[in-house]
């Protein structure tokens, strides 16, 4: 075999085992392992106790947690790293204790193992096997999401309004706003901005809960609305994300339109997702979550910038750009503008050009900085 053959058969071949490690992994958040270890050691029989599982068998996980380098091991002693801390303890109060939790949205992934299971049955019938609306309809439910969101939002929701052009900006509408985890950031990162944050009511409900944590509440209007019927007028800006996933080509057109109209003019548009280049296969992140969509929604999946373009440039929007942010899983965002007038768009064209040069050169400045500190 030669050596290109031999790193391909060896890479496709550790992909088909490498659900045993997030599988690992996802079990012992299930167990809640990381938070009942906290700041102590622990032998395998100590926590086989703690989490009613058999102790042999406890040992097999902790020490595949040791070999993830996600535990560290001393004899027979278990403990979290520095590192594991930060990001797999709940911590006392919460998002404010310790900010880049990741254990919601690893709870989260661990639920939807069994739907992941039926893939090859939403493939034969080209059908998902769940509606997506399931995490809007249980109060519980919706919660659990919600929080999963804005673990995943934290990945990059400070970054991203270190970077993201809003001098001047004072009205920002964020539709479908989860959490609140990035326009919370952009409030802090931009004193003279408000927020409007529409949602539906259920998910308004965890919402309040988050802007109140990040002490931001006077400058965020919580609005109940469903963004397929209409939306609220006057604003600045306009932040979508994680929207058009779910939805179809014309819902996704038809927003765009109720967006166009919402905005000021001379306003802004950014939609964030996961976007595809024009093969529909890269970023591979991308190309694997539109097959997540199909497990749980009829028309959802990701879009290539071409097409989100062709929705936006059919509502009215000029100036449309896709800069390439170091974003975490190749999340990326694409802007777009309101004309003042059609004369003053085709000026204003060429003088957004440089910031957006600079936003990018920002980005990757930030971006390294923030991976040096291990948050991205
Ligand atoms: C995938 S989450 C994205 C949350 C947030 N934008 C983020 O990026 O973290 C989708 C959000 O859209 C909201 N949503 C779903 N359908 C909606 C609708 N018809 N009208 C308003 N909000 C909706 C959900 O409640 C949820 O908060």
């Amino acid at each position: 075999m030669d050596k290109t053959l031999q790193g391909f058969r060896s890479h496709i071949i550790e992909l088909g085992y490498s659900y045993f490690f997030a599988k690992s992994l996802l079990t012992a958040v299930k167990l809640d392992l990381f938070n009942r270890l906290g700041e102590s050691a622990l032998t395998a029989r100590e926590m086989a106790r703690k989490t009613s599982c058999n102790p042999r068998a406890m040992e097999l996980l902790l020490n595949t947690l040791v070999g993830m380098k996600i535990l560290g091991k001393r004899g027979i002693w278990y403990n979290n790293t520095p590192l594991t801390r930060e990001i797999l303890l709940r911590g006392k109060g919460g998002c404010k204790t310790r900010p880049y939790y990741v254990g919601d949205a690893l709870n989260f992934l661990n639920n939807l193992w069994e739907d992941w299971g039926q893939l090859e049955e939403s493939l034969r019938k080209g059908r998902p096997i769940k509606q997506h609306e399931m995490y809007l309809e249980d109060r519980a439910v919706t919660r659990s999401f919600i929080h999963a969101m804005h673990n995943t939002a934290m990945g990059h929701a400070e970054l991203l309004a270190r970077v993201v052009p809003l001098k001047g900006v004072k009205t920002l509408l964020d539709i479908g706003a989860g959490s609140g985890a990035f326009s919370i950031h952009f409030c802090k990162a931009n004193p003279g901005l408000r927020a409007t944050l529409l949602d539906l009511p259920k998910t308004l409900e965890v919402t309040r809960e988050f802007v109140a944590n990040y002490g931001v509440e006077k400058r965020i209007t919580l609005l109940p609305g469903d963004y397929n019927k209409s939306l609220p007028k006057g604003f600045d800006a306009i932040f979508l994300s994680h929207i058009i996933h779910s939805e179809g080509e014309r819902e996704n057109l038809e927003l765009m339109k109720r967006v166009y109209k919402c905005l000021n003019p001379g306003g802004r548009v950014m939609v964030q997702d996961f976007i595809l280049k024009e093969d529909k296969a890269n970023p591979p992140f991308a190309s694997a979550f539109a097959l997540n969509m199909l497990l749980y929604t009829e028309k959802g999946r990701s879009y290539s910038f071409k097409e989100i373009k062709g929705w936006l440039e059919e509502a009215g929007f000029k100036s449309i750009s896709w800069p390439r942010l170091p974003l975490p899983r190749d999340i990326s965002i694409v802007m777009a503008w309101k004309p003042t007038s059609d004369r003053v768009s085709l000026r204003g064209a060429k003088r957004r050009s440089n910031p957006l040069k600079r936003l990018l050169r920002s980005a990757r400045n930030d971006s390294q900085d923030a991976s040096r500190r291990g948050i991205a």
